[in-house]
């Protein structure tokens, strides 16, 4: 079985388990308080050319989100998000778990708009008794989204506008962020980040990494005390450098954004064939994930060989079908698809 149904199936890049090899019988300091989180932290902060930001390396996504989140949140705030974001659909309402309210708007090709989040902090604000809504104090957006769609610079920008027009925060998920930056459709560089935005994570599990993600908080008011959240919510590596061993490793030599490329590269091969065949594609993704509507005859018998996420149905006769590439897909197994296709 030659598998495409999602990004985190394989290991981790052969470099890292190679260091990991390599330092195994070092001793180090527990916590994050290691050497190697030290050097990943820097090399961090040199591609983001920013010394003021601060690192943090968590294990997992849904466990990023709801440290970073339940950080900023007191109890009578929410954040806003489109409805197909990770944290209303599929982290098992982790975030209302702590109290606070994911507010949903309608996602137009998994991306949320200035006009959406304006109306909420509006219809909050102007309502007769305020305090009886939830205030939103945060907007939540994935870079790229999770249907492979990507905001521009200037899209991002007028997010991060509205957001502190009305002193809400801006949190950007990249669990697939280096997927998201390589690609065509946005102008926005890692570099940027640092001004788009209050907080964001740099995604390791989906990118390379054995598992791990980098939280870069920009905005000062949100760094204080955050590793009392990371221990509160059971994030704290022990071994932490096993994270700092991985994102020192990803982040040498530009090696993080390499290999998010040939996996995009590979994803735009299968994409530019499926069209070439006649298929249609159901969002337009220049990123690691595509999604094609797949006729359900053909789908069966693809998948003899071949795993797919099933992302929904399509019509009677169609399914839509969401093909990943990973850093460790290979061209032989991209060929073979579709050859199939
Ligand atoms: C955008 C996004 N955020 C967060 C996560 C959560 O990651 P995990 O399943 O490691 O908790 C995912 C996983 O698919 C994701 O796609």
């Amino acid at each position: 079985m030659i598998r495409f149904d999602s990004d985190y199936l394989e290991g981790a890049y052969p470099k890292i388990l190679k260091k990991l090899v390599e330092t195994n019988y070092d001793q180090e300091a527990g916590y994050g308080k290691d050497e190697y989180t030290k050097s990943a932290t820097y090399k961090i902060r040199k591609a983001l050319n920013n010394d003021n930001v601060d690192v943090h390396f968590l294990v997992g996504g849904t466990q990023t989100n709801m440290t970073v989140i339940s950080s900023i949140l007191r109890s009578y705030q929410g954040v806003i998000c489109t409805d197909t974001g990770h944290i209303n659909v599929h982290e098992t309402g982790a975030i209302e778990s702590f109290g606070n309210k994911v507010i949903t708007v309608k996602n137009e090709e998994g991306k949320i708009n200035i006009k959406q989040i304006q109306e909420l902090v509006d219809l909050q604000r102007n309502y007769d008794l305020p305090e009886h809504l939830v205030m939103p104090k945060l907007v939540f957006i994935s870079l790229p989204t999770e249907c492979g769609t990507n905001y521009t610079k200037e899209e991002l920008k007028e997010i991060y506008d509205v957001c502190r027009k009305n002193n809400l925060y801006l949190y950007i998920d990249g669990a697939r962020l280096g997927y998201g930056l390589v690609a065509k459709d946005t102008d926005i560089k890692l570099q940027d980040l640092t001004e788009l935005c209050d907080i964001f994570y740099i995604g390791g599990t989906k990118c390379g990494a054995l598992f791990g993600e980098a939280v870069v908080i920009v905005n000062d008011e949100l760094k204080k005390d955050f590793r009392y959240y990371i221990k509160q919510r059971g994030a704290m590596l022990a071994k932490g450098r096993i994270l700092g061993i991985q994102f020192d490793t990803l982040f040498d030599n530009n090696l993080y954004f390499k290999i998010c490329k040939q996996a995009v590269d590979l994803a735009l091969r299968i994409k530019e064939a499926a069209i070439e065949k006649g298929y249609k594609l159901f969002f337009n993704s220049f990123t690691n994930q595509q999604f094609i509507i797949m006729p359900n005859i053909k789908l069966k018998e693809l998948e003899k060989e071949f795993a797919f996420f099933k992302w929904q149905k399509y019509d009677e006769e169609n399914t839509v079908i969401r093909i990943c590439t990973s850093w460790a897909t290979t061209e032989e197994n991209v060929n073979k698809l579709i050859e199939k296709l």
